[in-house]
């Protein structure tokens, strides 16, 4: 069997970059709320809302591109696409098939990942098995979003607006048979849709009958539906247990512990829930990586966009043991342990 082995990571994000103060000047927040809550000290927002070019898409191009170069490889390599996102450029279709346009592929199969916060560990998770497999070789997997189009500015949707940022991150897998590299060694992933609710965007969706209502009734669509809302102490609590679960389920798995790992890299949803998973789990702080101070919660960008970091900056060699973990809407979570 094959395994699979991380050949490249790239990431990209926009210029911009939005402060909390500058936040404070559009809705009733201040730098010590957002810093002592979350740890978010800045995000990076496209120059433009409405912009039809800078799309999540085009994120996820430009961090393919670069994720391409750190493998050494083209894009004439790649025979599948796996693209993470909840904030597509269409309703319909994704945004798989828009990056294989944009990088000039062959005409490859391109698949769209909709797991929100885990979408990336769901994506990752589903190229390992093609990989696995033998179905195919050399997998781009992308996690994107401009999460600054569709946020509400207001002080209502405060508590979550402040939280999310613009970004992308992209992971090329291989295949290898090569018996000195181990690549991703365990995978789970898990959901309890009871809670859907509890982290949502309600628009555009077939169970609200927005089409017929936006159509026919002025004002029809409230701002509840259209934005994205979240009961976030319930989030919060739901996340620090099941990121330990997951943690120690993937370690299990592979029969490793958590003394053997070199570095845990969570979803970037929370600075506190992080510390606070490193805490329970008696992990030293350098072998947690955190970049949510720089770039908000960039959902399914946000692992990839950590994992290149880290590996930019030397927090990660090849060979060191690294656990990727998220949890987030739907409630979906997992992880991937793997031997970089
Ligand atoms: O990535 C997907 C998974 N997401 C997560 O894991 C996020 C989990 N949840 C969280 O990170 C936190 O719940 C938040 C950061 C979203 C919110 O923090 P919190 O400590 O749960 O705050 P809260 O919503 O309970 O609000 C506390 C107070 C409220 O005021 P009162 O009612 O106590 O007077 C809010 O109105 O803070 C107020 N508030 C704000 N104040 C200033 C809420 N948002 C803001 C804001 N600026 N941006």
């Amino acid at each position: 069997m094959f395994k699979s082995i991380i050949a490249g990571v790239g990431h990209y994000v926009p210029e911009n970059i939005v402060t909390n103060d500058d936040l404070s000047k559009l809705m009733t927040t201040n730098d010590e709320w957002i810093t002592e809550r979350t740890g978010i000290k800045e995000r990076h927002y496209r120059k433009n809302r409405n912009d039809s070019e800078e799309t999540t898409a085009f994120l996820g191009f430009k961090a393919a591109e670069n994720a391409l170069k750190n493998s050494n490889l083209t894009a004439k390599d790649l025979d599948f696409i796996v693209f993470a996102t909840l904030s597509p450029d269409y309703f319909f279709p994704g945004c798989g098939v828009l990056i294989q346009e944009m990088l000039g592929c062959e005409t490859i199969g391109a698949l769209d990942v909709r797991n929100q916060c885990s979408g990336f560990v769901y994506a990752m998770s589903v190229a390992n098995a093609y990989i696995k497999s033998g179905e195919y070789k050399n997998i781009l997997v992308v996690g994107a979003e401009i999460h600054s189009f569709g946020l509400d500015f207001s002080d209502a949707g405060r508590s979550v607006s402040v939280i999310f940022g613009d970004g992308a991150g992209a992971v090329i897998l291989t295949a290898s048979n090569d018996e000195n590299k181990q690549g991703i060694l365990a995978t789970n992933l898990h959901s309890e849709g009871k809670y859907a609710e509890e982290l949502c965007n309600k628009f555009p969706g077939s169970k609200f009958g927005w089409s017929d209502r936006v159509l026919t009734e002025p004002n029809a669509v409230s701002a509840d539906e259209i934005y994205p809302t979240m009961n976030g102490n319930f989030v919060f609590k739901h996340a620090v247990t099941r990121f330990p679960e997951t943690i120690m389920e993937v370690l299990n798995s592979a029969g490793k512990t958590l003394e053997d790992l070199d570095m845990f890299i969570p979803h970037q949803a929370n600075l506190r829930i992080a510390q606070f998973i490193q805490k329970k789990l008696n992990l030293p702080e350098e072998k947690v990586f955190n970049n949510i101070q720089k770039y908000g919660n960039t959902t399914a960008a946000s692992i990839p966009l950590a994992l290149s970091e880290a590996i930019e900056k030397g927090k990660i060699k090849r060979g060191d043991l690294v656990c990727l973990s998220a949890f987030g809407s739907g409630f979906t979570w997992g992880s991937i342990l793997l031997e970089y």
